[in-house]
């Protein structure tokens, strides 16, 4: 069995975290939310994975190199554009051979990995199997309708008046079978070959698709506050460890990982939290279910339920509460007269600011 991870395509929904940068690098607890699907793929004893990559190719690369800290072995696949999931399974052809594959999509974070499911599918061995959960927004994803026997009957795509709540979760299993499939299909109303269409043509033709309907599951909707979420949910688990520098006036309370290099001076930090390589935290209190990125400066703040991105700098702020903070950004107060708000803030940035 072999892997397909998807990786291409342009981050616009958690904008403007992911203006600049590949969406599967968004970190969750510190850590890029791609890491944690290949880590899964590995768990599932799956070792030959092909990625597929577009315009951020390179960052892709640099943070994965051959696959080796994974356990995998890792083939890159170049999409030329964006062209929809199915797209990507037409130009991994070669790569996939006559195996069958788990398809990973590199944005989706899966609570619990994705062994159970693969051992499934190697057991029962459908034309293929689909992953469902409920969501609370079903018009921004791929839509499954199942019959009374809990059957898949239809998938749509994005549909303006969803037939249910469960949405497919970026993981997929197949047998070689989809490749007709992928071939078959025409692109879709926006321009992609889709994934669910090939599914759709599967169903159409009597081929075996069985669906399994899970909890914890995330994607980058653009909700902050479904990141936040996740965030806390990881950094529950993060195993304690201090391998930066925290001087005697400091408290550590709880689940806390400082890594190395990171400086904390006359600072309070309760867990669960982490903070990253490099980051100097000074007069500030950092409260739980918090990440700060690496080469970030936090002085005389108080930040809680927040993620920060690298290289932010945080200084005089009282307080910072479910906040996504992104890389190399500044907060600082403003002069005190006259008491004005100073803003510099990219495309689509949000801020709450009382009044
Ligand atoms: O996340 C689950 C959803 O993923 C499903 O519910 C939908 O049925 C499915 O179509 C897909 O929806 P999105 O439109 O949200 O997919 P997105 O464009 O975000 O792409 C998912 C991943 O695949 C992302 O890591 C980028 C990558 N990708 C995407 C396309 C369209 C590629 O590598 N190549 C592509 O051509």
């Amino acid at each position: 069995m072999k892997a397909l991870v998807l990786c291409g395509g342009a981050g616009t929904r958690l904008r403007p975290i992911t203006h600049t940068s590949a969406k599967q690098l968004v970190p969750v607890a510190n850590k890029p939310v791609l890491f944690y699907g290949l880590e899964a793929i590995a768990d599932a004893g799956v070792r030959e994975t092909g990625i597929v990559v577009g315009d951020t190719e390179r960052e892709i690369r640099a943070a994965v190199g051959d696959g080796s800290a994974f356990g995998l072995d890792v083939t890159y696949l170049h999409q030329d554009a964006p062209r929809g999931l199915a797209h990507a399974v037409v130009i991994a052809r070669d790569f996939l051979g006559d195996d069958d594959f788990v398809m990973y999509l590199g944005d989706n974070f899966i609570v619990g990995g994705i062994s159970g499911v693969v051992d499934d599918f190697r057991r029962e061995r459908p034309d293929a199997r689909i992953l469902l959960t409920h969501v609370s927004e079903p018009t921004a994803f791929g839509i499954a309708e199942l019959d009374a026997d809990n059957r898949v009957v239809g998938l749509e795509e994005k549909p303006q008046e969803p037939k249910s709540d469960l949405a497919l979760v970026g993981v997929y299993l197949f047998t070689p079978g989809v490749h007709e499939a992928v071939r078959s299909i025409e692109p879709s109303r926006r321009g992609e070959l889709e994934i669910t269409d090939a599914l759709q043509w599967l169903l159409d033709r009597g081929f075996d698709v069985r669906s399994t309907t899970i909890s914890g599951y995330w994607k980058d909707t653009g909700n902050v506050t479904d990141m936040l979420e996740v965030n806390r949910s990881v950094l529950e688990t993060v195993a304690p460890r201090v391998d930066g520098s925290v001087d005697e006036a400091s408290e550590i309370i709880g689940r806390v990982r400082i890594e190395d290099g990171a400086k904390v001076f006359a600072s309070r930090i309760v867990g669960p939290a982490v903070i990253g390589a490099g980051t100097v935290i000074a007069h500030s209190y950092i409260g739980p279910f918090t990440s700060i990125a690496e080469d970030c400066r936090i002085e005389e703040s108080e930040i809680e339920y927040s993620i920060v991105l690298h290289r932010a700098s945080i200084v005089g702020m009282r307080r910072i509460e479910v906040s996504l903070i992104g890389h190399n950004v500044e907060v600082t107060p403003a002069p005190r007269t006259p008491s004005v708000h100073r803003l510099v803030l990219g495309d689509h940035s949000k801020v709450q600011i009382p009044t």
